[in-house]
């Protein structure tokens, strides 16, 4: 029994040990935001100075099934390699930058190898003569649902990444109806993080003080093959949705407890416009429960 006993505990040490270490290095990822799209949003450096989030997500890469991806920041910028600048404080401050795959644009099929090959050669760890962020290193990559008539090959795409290097590897799904590109992309368990939109949607939203639609949505969600990290989605005001706006104070006092309880939570994705970005200090204490999850966290991020 003594001799079962010791290796444990050398296990508990090292992993305090661990955590301590890394918790004084790095931000525990909790909340995590979208950038590039609202024209009222600051600019990425006021985000990540904001110390709101831990992980933000530059939205959008457009057109990448035509063969001719392109970068599309709204009116944020046409040359964007000024960027590079941005996005390497933002890492220098233990946030992580991960770039969205937006509408992929009227081709029907993507071909995932050369997708991916591209990916990395001009976002990630890879060299290129034509990098539109500059020669920054991004974190990784999201995946988005788009038109079902389109093959997307998420799943291909999601292994040939993670077979370059280092990538965090995120999707973000609408919460009710199936989307079969993110379903395959899901089910091979390759990626890090699932946000969940639980907005725009009354199938799963919350509504009326009722949470029992959410939580049913939620159990369904964690309880699926392939989740490593689930995320919460929620916009910061009611009018960025249609519907499933969650008052912070129920958030913190209804919501988070319920989720939380489950192994896979992993935090709160906060769809905001920053022009007020009042939404995320109320809430980001509760949403980061210090040291939960942080050894299946430590896994995706060493
Ligand atoms: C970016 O996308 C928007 C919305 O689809 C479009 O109106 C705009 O022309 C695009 N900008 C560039 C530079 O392609
Ligand atoms: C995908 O692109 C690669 C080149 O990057 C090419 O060798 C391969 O044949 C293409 N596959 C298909 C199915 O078109
Ligand atoms: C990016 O890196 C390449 C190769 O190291 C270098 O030639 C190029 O000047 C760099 N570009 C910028 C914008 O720093
Ligand atoms: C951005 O947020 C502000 C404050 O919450 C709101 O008044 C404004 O309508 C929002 N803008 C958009 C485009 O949703």
């Amino acid at each position: 029994m003594a001799g079962n006993l010791r290796p444990s505990f050398l296990a508990i040490t090292l992993a305090l040990f661990m955590l301590s270490f890394f918790k004084s290095s790095l931000a525990y990822p909790c909340t995590v935001t979208y950038w590039g799209q609202y024209d009222t949003a600051g600019s990425l450096q006021d985000i990540c100075n904001s110390h709101n989030y831990e992980y933000v997500n530059i939205a959008y890469l457009k057109n990448y099934a035509t063969g001719s991806p392109k970068l599309n920041l709204s009116i944020h910028c046409l040359d964007c390699s000024y960027l590079e600048v941005e996005i390497d404080h933002c890492q220098e401050n233990g946030i992580k930058v991960l770039l969205s795959l937006g509408d992929p644009g009227h081709g029907t099929q993507t071909n995932a190898s050369k997708l991916a090959k591209y990916l990395w050669n001009n976002f990630l760890g890879g060299e290129s003569s034509d990098r539109p962020l500059g020669n920054a290193t991004l974190d990784g990559i999201v995946f988005e649902d788009v038109n079902p008539g389109t093959v997307l090959k998420f799943d291909e795409l999601a292994k040939e990444l993670k077979n370059y290097g280092p990538v965090q590897l995120a999707a973000f799904p609408p919460c009710g109806e199936g989307d079969r590109n993110l379903d395959s992309v899901i089910d091979t368990g390759l990626l890090d993080y699932v946000w969940v939109k639980f907005y725009d949607d009354t199938s799963c939203d919350y509504s009326n003080n009722n949470i029992d639609i959410l939580s049913n949505a939620w159990l369904t969600w964690s309880s699926r093959t392939g989740i490593n990290l689930l995320f919460m989605g929620v916009p910061e005001s009611e009018q960025l949705v249609s519907s499933g706006y969650i008052p912070p104070d129920f958030l913190i006092n209804e919501v988070l407890p319920f989720i939380q309880s489950s192994p896979q939570y992993g935090g709160i994705l906060v769809w905001h416009n920053f022009s007020s970005d009042s939404y995320t200090p109320q809430i980001k204490g509760s949403a980061c429960k210090e040291g939960k999850n942080i050894l299946s966290w430590l896994k995706t991020a060493i």
